[in-house]
């Protein structure tokens, strides 16, 4: 406009330069191919496509042909085309040892913020799988869970992942103040912490459920290094019970942890489940608690790590699963500051 002095004028264009600088906090990744550019893909089924939440190459390259043909409207051969183009277009497919082991040198370990602890790991929770702590009630599942909500967003320098933070709520423990105190510890922002952290409180399996997928247009977006699901059972438990129930739940669950499961890989990112434990009557030796899920977590979760509660503020925390590290038990402990080396 013509008459808008010079000065709003520079007011407004600091404004937008503020806003710009906000929303680039963190490096944006790389640009991938728009779906518009799929063969097949019309500017009708584009729109489509980004209403349902598969706005991304990716999501239609893992998408099933039944789910593109149901949101598209298009036949099922229509849809497996349409997928194995955005496949290509992304090349997956096989990939020699060598090009797995390069690519692991972009995963990412968020530091739990003992070093004892991400030793235990291999140096931290690492990006492109899921890992599970379960324990008993006060075992630290959901302080671990606030603890790395704040540290995903250090420098990866720093044992960060400079990323953002998606946090499915199931249990409505989130306490914004215990981010606060994290925080301070670390003399950051806490302003800044809270708001790149997204809560989304679940009141059902299946809201919990369509919480994640729907984390799919987030993550780009607002750059999510982190997705914790605190936790995953307790709506599976309650919203299915009975013996006849539990085929459905577990079916269920299988296609969510399996949608966890490909975000992780396809924007290498940490997803973090909590979970609770049930005793074991029938078990003479050893330790009768374990984890409730049944196999099909079992093997969803890349790493599994068992929590407890020792004297005081010690926690211990054991490996009880891991594809390439040897189990192993180590101490640390919770206090104001949060997860501490002893
Ligand atoms: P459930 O969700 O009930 O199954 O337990 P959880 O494993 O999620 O336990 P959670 O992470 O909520 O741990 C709670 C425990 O952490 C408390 O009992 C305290 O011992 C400890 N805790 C929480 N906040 C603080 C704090 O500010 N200082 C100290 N020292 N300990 C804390
Ligand atoms: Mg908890």
């Amino acid at each position: 406009m013509e008459n808008i002095n010079e000065e709003e004028k520079q007011e407004d264009d600091s404004k937008i330069n503020e806003k710009d600088k906000k929303e680039n906090d963190f490096k944006k990744p790389e640009e991938e191919p728009s779906i518009d550019s799929i063969p097949g893909v019309g500017p009708k089924t584009a729109e489509k496509l980004k209403e349902t939440g598969y706005g991304n190459m990716m999501a239609i390259a893992t998408a099933s042909a039944a789910e593109i043909s149901a949101i598209c409207e298009i036949g099922v051969p229509t849809a497996n085309k349409v997928i194995a183009a955005a496949r290509s277009m992304l090349n997956m497919g096989y990939e020699t040892g060598l090009d797995v082991l390069e690519k692991r040198g972009d995963i990412l370990k968020i530091s739990t913020g003992s070093n004892s602890f991400d030793e235990l790991l291999g140096g931290g929770f690492e990006s492109s799988s899921i890992i599970e702590c379960y324990g008993a009630f006060g075992s630290a599942k959901t302080q671990i869970a606030h603890q790395l909500a704040v540290n995903v967003q250090l420098p990866i320098e720093q044992g960060g992942a400079n990323g953002a933070c998606l946090y499915v709520d199931t249990e409505h423990t989130f306490r914004p103040e215990r981010i606060i105190e994290m925080a301070r510890a670390k003399e950051m922002d806490e302003k800044k912490i809270l708001s790149n952290i997204y809560v989304g409180k679940a009141y059902n399996s299946d809201h919990q459920i369509l919480l994640v997928e729907k984390a799919k247009d987030m993550i780009k977006e607002k750059n999510i290094k982190l997705i914790i699901v605190d936790s995953l059972m307790s709506h599976f438990r309650s919203d299915y019970i009975g013996r006849g129930s539990l085929a459905n739940r577990q079916q269920k669950l299988n296609t969510h942890l399996h949608t966890l499961s490909k975000l992780a890989d396809a924007f290498n990112l940490v997803v973090y489940i909590t979970n609770q434990v049930m005793s074991k009557p029938d078990m003479l030796f050893g330790d009768p608690t374990q984890a409730v899920g049944g196999h099909v977590l079992h093997h969803a979760a890349t790493f599994r790590i068992y929590l407890r509660k020792s004297k005081g503020d010690t926690r211990v925390a054991k490996l009880v699963d891991s594809p390439n590290l040897p189990d192993g038990e180590i101490l640390y402990k919770i206090t104001t500051n949060g997860v501490e080396d002893m």
